[in-house]
């Protein structure tokens, strides 16, 4: 079977699919790889590194030849796919909510989309999942942003002159990458302390050697959804939750957001009115802004300054460090695609009824079949 790597075409996507390490990894699976001219070079890859691996390397129209699978980061335009076999199956992370026209053409084009940012949240698929590793990364990029365009130090120092302060940092949202942002807030010294409305983040945080802050004796406070995410909140506890980041928020220097409910705009936990009770100089930093955002004013992939408090709007922060968020995504996809790969066959079985399978299909056989996307 052959495997076609795109190079990405998306505005400042400068991730790649598949790295060397994966596409030696394919073929010795026994797939042919190709791998589109120039699709690393953004994540530090040159076409000499995928060629030296085994892969060939060649024109768009070359790559799509014959290929019974195209591995992507950004689900392309399905106009650029033309010259593709009907049946061939697209792996990446297709946004199928936001991009619904692009998978009616994928639809049309008879080829299998398979969108990894559905991939459920389950043991055997921890390995595959996209949106785990990304946000891992952009976790640990957000504390340096925000250290970034703070005008202070984090660490504790003591000099001759006198001494600074650590910073306190304050993470709402202690996913993936609000757990990444603890330990990196931690590493470069500053206070850090934490929240989330799923109860059991608070040993992990905790673990983390930061301070939980949580609504205590609410109805409604262990948030706990299907597949380990959030959900909604009810009133009551919206309210609890309100008043304790009042509370906490004046006194913190570095605020980063995380909370996202899958399926919904993400949830506002700062306020206007909260922002201004923060000392001039502080830094928050929107995980959650193209959801929406978690705090008013936000604006997706800008900088904005309230109060005196700047307020990034973090938009893919994973993108600015390509050549490990690439090599993090080759490997899911690499664990998905070789999970499912039939030695005997010499290429990829996909069984209808398998809860991964079931997850992430979004079209089949010239239809959009995804129950989110028909429902
Ligand atoms: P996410 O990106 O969906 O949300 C980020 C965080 O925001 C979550 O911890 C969520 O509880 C929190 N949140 C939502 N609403 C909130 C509110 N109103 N106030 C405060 N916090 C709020 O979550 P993420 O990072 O994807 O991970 C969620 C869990 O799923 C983690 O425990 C993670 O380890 C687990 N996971 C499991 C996988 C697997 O088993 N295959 C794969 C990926 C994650």
């Amino acid at each position: 079977m052959k495997i076609a790597v795109l190079k990405e075409t998306a505005a400042g996507e400068t991730r790649v699919a598949a790295t060397p390490e994966t596409a030696k990894k394919f073929i010795a699976l026994g797939a042919e790889v190709a791998v589109e001219q120039g699709a690393g070079a953004t994540a530090s890859i040159s076409d000499d590194d995928y060629r030296s691996a085994g892969a060939a390397v060649a024109s768009r129209a070359d790559v799509l030849a014959g290929a019974g699978v195209i591995l992507c980061v950004t689900g392309p335009d399905p106009s650029s796919l033309a010259g593709t076999s009907a049946g061939t199956l697209l792996v990446g992370s297709l946004d199928p909510f936001r991009r619904r026209e692009a998978i009616d053409g994928y639809a049309a084009a008879n080829l299998q989309a398979l969108a990894m940012e559905w991939m459920p949240r389950i043991t055997r698929a921890q390995s595959m999942d996209v949106l785990s590793s990304q946000s891992n990364l952009a976790g640990y990029k957000a504390v340096l942003e925000a250290a970034a365009a703070y005008g202070r130090a984090f660490p504790m120092m003591m000099t001759a002159a006198g001494t600074i302060s650590a910073a306190r940092v304050f993470v709402m949202g202690v996913g993936v990458a609000g757990l990444q942002a603890i330990a990196t807030a931690r590493r470069l010294g500053a206070q850090v302390s934490a929240t989330d409305v799923r109860s059991a983040t608070r040993e992990q945080i905790l673990s983390l050697g930061a301070k939980p802050v949580f609504v205590e004796n609410v109805a409604g406070i262990e948030g706990e959804g299907a597949g380990g995410y959030a959900t909604e909140t009810s009133a009551e506890y919206r309210a609890a939750q309100a008043e304790l980041v009042s509370s906490h928020i004046a006194k913190q220097d570095i605020v980063i957001t995380t909370a996202l409910i899958p399926g919904k705009p993400a949830p506002r936990l700062i306020s206007d009115a909260q922002l201004a009770t923060m000392r001039a100089g502080s830094v928050v930093m929107d995980l959650a802004a193209e959801a929406g955002g978690n705090v008013e004013g936000t604006v997706a992939g800008e900088s904005v300054q309230r109060h005196g408090v700047t307020v990034i709007g973090a938009t893919n922060l994973a993108r600015s460090l390509p050549a490990d968020s690439s090599a993090l995504y080759a490997r899911n996809l690499f664990n998905f695609l070789s999970a499912f790969w039939d030695k005997v066959q010499g290429g990829l079985v996909l069984p209808d009824d398998d809860e991964i399978v079931k997850g992430v299909r979004l079209t089949k056989d010239g239809a959009v079949v995804a129950e989110r996307l028909t429902a």
